[in-house]
């Protein structure tokens, strides 16, 4: 840390002489660690905590706890038996980021950023911040300067096996990562139905399509469609797909997207999917699909798209943590219409739905 503040004071220095823009006496030098520059990189230095806090937060049901109002860290702890000392500095330290807010009595409330960790809000994230919170994800994060070094996935060097292998084979876990990627495509599904038109398909496949939560979201907006949800056997045995208002327009079958998905349907879904991947499982992927399409069938990929310059975005996170947890990557439009024409097909549009979800729309090349 020493090392840190000397080097600050420094570069502080340093500049100033080097331009030598002062006639007169140098402004005094800031004393160390007290400057933005230096408070900003220590503040990121640290920002595993702010994961690790939300993760005891979504653990603990904070949220849940709060959703019928204000409650001291006291009130909190005794409810959800934690000790309340530690509680109450946790929670003012979520609430620097805006989850939870604490008043002038000492009662903390939910907020918009914490609404989604109840369990019981429409669209919860709950499942997902806390399996981002568990081994697989924590311990790979871990050993990314490994990945980094040797171009291998942390989760691999870590857990021996790749990370799908690893799900299936832990029933808790399995639960925890559907149910946690089911909440995050919710969220984002509905977006994706607003800015693609589906009026002029009948039928689609959704490919890797996890519990059904985008095919759902299609079918329900457009009542003259059928569809089929596809991914592996332990995935598709707990899809939603089985409610009043879709009866008799699905249908779900398990396989392996490297070796078939169903065919003849004239529009096909394959939603987070080839980030998962890297490039040749993608084109191995692409071409299974192009393999069971009619040829006036349509494709979409949906997934972030990343963009130029030094932005944050969703996409740029998302390649992080691939790169992480499983062999794939985040790519720009660019690399994904590579992959696209080598698996044989012509990307005719993309669509913006959020940060996370860019449609992709392709067809077969002639
Ligand atoms: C990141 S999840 C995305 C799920 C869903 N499309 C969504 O957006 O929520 C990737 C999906 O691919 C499925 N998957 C992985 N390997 C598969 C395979 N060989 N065949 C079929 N599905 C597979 C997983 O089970 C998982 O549901």
């Amino acid at each position: 840390m020493a090392g840190v503040r000397h080097e600050a004071a420094e570069v502080s220095k340093t500049s100033s002489t080097a331009h030598g823009t002062h006639p007169g006496p140098q402004p005094p030098t800031p004393p160390a660690g007290s400057g933005h520059v230096t408070d900003e990189l220590l503040e990121l230095s640290l920002g595993y905590l702010y994961s690790a806090a939300l993760h005891s937060a979504a653990r603990f049901n904070i949220a849940d706890h709060l959703a019928a109002g204000p409650r001291t860290a006291d009130e909190l702890a005794g409810a959800a038996r934690l000790n309340g000392p530690h509680l109450y500095r946790l929670l003012r330290f979520l609430a620097t980021k805006g989850v939870f807010r604490e008043d002038d009595e000492g009662r903390f409330h939910l907020t918009a950023l914490a609404q989604p960790l109840r369990t019981d809000s429409e669209q919860s994230l709950r499942d997902y911040v806390m399996v981002r919170g568990e081994p697989a994800f924590w311990q790979s994060a871990a050993q990314l300067h490994e990945a980094v070094r040797t171009g291998t996935t942390a989760f691999e060097n870590v857990f021996g096996v790749p990370f799908y292998d690893h799900v299936a084979a832990d029933a808790e876990l399995s639960r925890a990562f559907n149910s946690s990627m089911a909440a995050f495509s919710e969220a984002l599904s509905n977006g994706v139905v607003e800015a693609f038109d589906f009026s002029a398909f009948h039928s689609a496949v959704d490919v890797g399509g996890g519990r059904g939560g985008l095919l759902r979201a299609v079918l329900r907006q457009n009542a003259h469609m059928t569809g089929t949800l596809f991914d592996l056997e332990s995935v598709v045995a707990g899809h939603v797909l089985d409610v009043p208002e879709l009866a008799g327009r699905w249908s779900a079958e398990a396989g392996d997207f490297f070796v078939r998905v169903p065919p003849g349907a004239d529009l096909y879904l394959l939603k987070h999917v080839l980030a998962s991947w890297p490039d040749e499982a993608c084109v191995r992927i692409l071409r299974t699909c192009r393999a069971a399409m009619p040829a006036h069938g349509r494709l979409l990929v949906i997934n972030a798209l990343i963009p130029a310059g030094n932005e944050p975005h969703a996409g740029k996170t998302g390649d992080v943590l691939m790169m992480t947890v499983l062999n794939g990557r985040g790519r720009t439009r660019a690399e994904y219409e590579t992959l696209l024409t080598a698996a044989g097909f012509a990307v005719t549009r993309v669509l913006d739905a959020s940060s996370h979800a860019s449609v992709v729309e392709a067809v077969v090349a002639g």
